[in-house]
């Protein structure tokens, strides 16, 4: 394959290297540590993804919840460029202070209801990062730092509680508690100091509780881990298990928070209060990386002094400028009541096909967060030939089909999805 040349302006995306080249230059060049898709993505704009010829995809992944405000929002662009043009963009030593920091910190602290209420009404702080799994980890550090601080356990023996099929993403501290042998296997010593109970299941919880337990770490609908929406009172269990013992109890919502399920935080649907929120992917409306860790004020001081955590790029201009663009989207669009209203009638629709379908085992999900599991165990299968028909889905655990498009999604794009779930789900 020749140099890469910026191409001309005519054709769709960033070279006109022809799909073939591109995937002998990731097969030559590139880790193979995804299975993708045939698709070589040029172009992107709304719910909708366009290869070299101009075939458009429906993309119902938004990358995992990245997507939620839709790709290449406009008003997400602007800020974005007019933070590069107007020479505030770059990155800048997190020693000094900057105006999209500090204004940022306080929009996302303040949209999150008061976390940590038992440790008063102090207001919530935030701590930036990159991507998600940055954030989990500082959300780990927290835990242990409040067993030690607060509780009186030995520093080195803190222990939190995980769950089965959990994701938190792929770094070694957070693949060390995965489930999934092909995560860890042959990157040891892994990390120590989690204890992994069903999900779903308080009582497992409550007999993992010991001395050294600091907390729980718990997504309250698992994306990755099968599209599972726990049973009710699985968190208000938690949040009462965690006020009993005095656990520090952190939600991730990094793939099903920012309005996919219908709620701005996924929390509010049972209205379960967590002493910790992680957040990544829609915050910043897919454009530029960036993650969250937002605690109870005091929480966030006790825990982290200067030089306990830190990041060159967290936190940098350009993401806090798209940052408030994408908070501001989701709300002022009113995304998460999309989220809920466009989500019912999606999944009526599924459910409707499921009844006449051989394939399908069961569809669950709330708002845009909809799971069809497939009774062969193979929904990769159905993805490829969704992909065939210009709709790109993935699975979740092997066995689902994962349906979380943009929540822009409108009512006719709902019925070119629907259309073509009929045609690979009915024979
Ligand atoms: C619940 C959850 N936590 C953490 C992560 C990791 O985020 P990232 O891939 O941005 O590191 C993901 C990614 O899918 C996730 O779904």
């Amino acid at each position: 394959m020749a140099d890469m040349a910026i191409k001309d302006t005519k054709m769709i995306g960033f070279t006109n290297f022809p799909d073939a080249d591109i995937l002998d230059s990731m097969g030559q060049f590139g880790a193979k540590h995804y299975e993708r898709l045939n698709l070589v993505v040029r172009k992107t704009e709304g719910a909708w993804l366009y290869d070299m010829a101009g075939n458009k995809y429906l993309d119902c992944l938004a990358a995992y919840s990245a997507a939620n405000q839709g790709h290449h929002h406009p008003k997400i662009v602007k800020a974005v460029v007019d933070a590069l043009n107007g020479g505030y963009g770059s990155v800048i030593s997190n020693v000094l202070f900057t105006d999209s920091l500090g204004l940022f910190v306080k929009k996302l602290s303040s949209l999150v209801p008061q976390l940590g209420k038992r440790f008063g009404d102090n207001g919530n702080k935030s701590l930036l990062k990159n991507g998600g799994v940055e954030s989990v980890e500082t959300a780990i550090k927290m835990m242990r730092y409040y067993g030690w601080k607060s509780k009186g356990i030995e520093d080195g023996k803190q222990e939190i509680i995980v769950f089965n099929n959990n994701f938190h993403g792929r770094m070694i501290t957070v693949v060390s508690f995965s489930s999934a042998k092909k995560y860890k296997e042959g990157f040891g010593p892994l990390t120590p100091g989690f204890v992994s109970v069903e999900y779903g299941d308080v009582d497992a919880v409550k007999k993992a509780i010991n001395k050294n337990t600091c907390g729980i770490l718990v997504e309250p609908m698992q994306g990755e881990g099968g599209m599972y929406i726990p049973p009710d009172g699985f968190l208000r269990g938690l949040r009462d298990l965690s006020d009993k013992h005095d656990l520090f109890l952190t939600f991730d919502e990094i793939q099903v928070g920012l309005g996919r399920t219908g709620k701005i935080f996924c929390f509010q649907h049972e209205n379960v209060i967590p002493d910790g929120l992680i957040l990544g992917k829609a915050i910043s409306g897919g454009l530029i990386p960036l993650s969250a860790f937002v605690t109870n004020g005091k929480m966030m001081d006790l825990a982290f002094k200067p030089g306990s955590d830190g990041s060159t790029y967290g936190g940098y201009p350009l993401a806090c400028v798209a940052g408030h663009a994408a908070l501001d989207v989701l709300i002022d669009e009113k995304l998460p009541e999309k989220a809920m209203e466009k989500g019912k009638i999606l999944k009526t629709k599924i459910e409707e096909i499921a009844a006449r379908s051989s394939h399908v085992k069961e569809v669950r999900g709330k708002g845009l967060f909809i799971g069809i599991e497939v009774n062969n165990g193979d929904a990769m299968k159905y993805c490829r030939m969704l992909l065939e028909l210009g709709v790109l889905a993935n699975d979740s655990h092997g066995h689902t089909i994962r349906i979380s498009p943009p929540l822009i999604i409108n009512d006719q794009e709902i019925e070119y999805l629907i259309e073509r779930l009929e045609k690979v789900l009915i024979d």
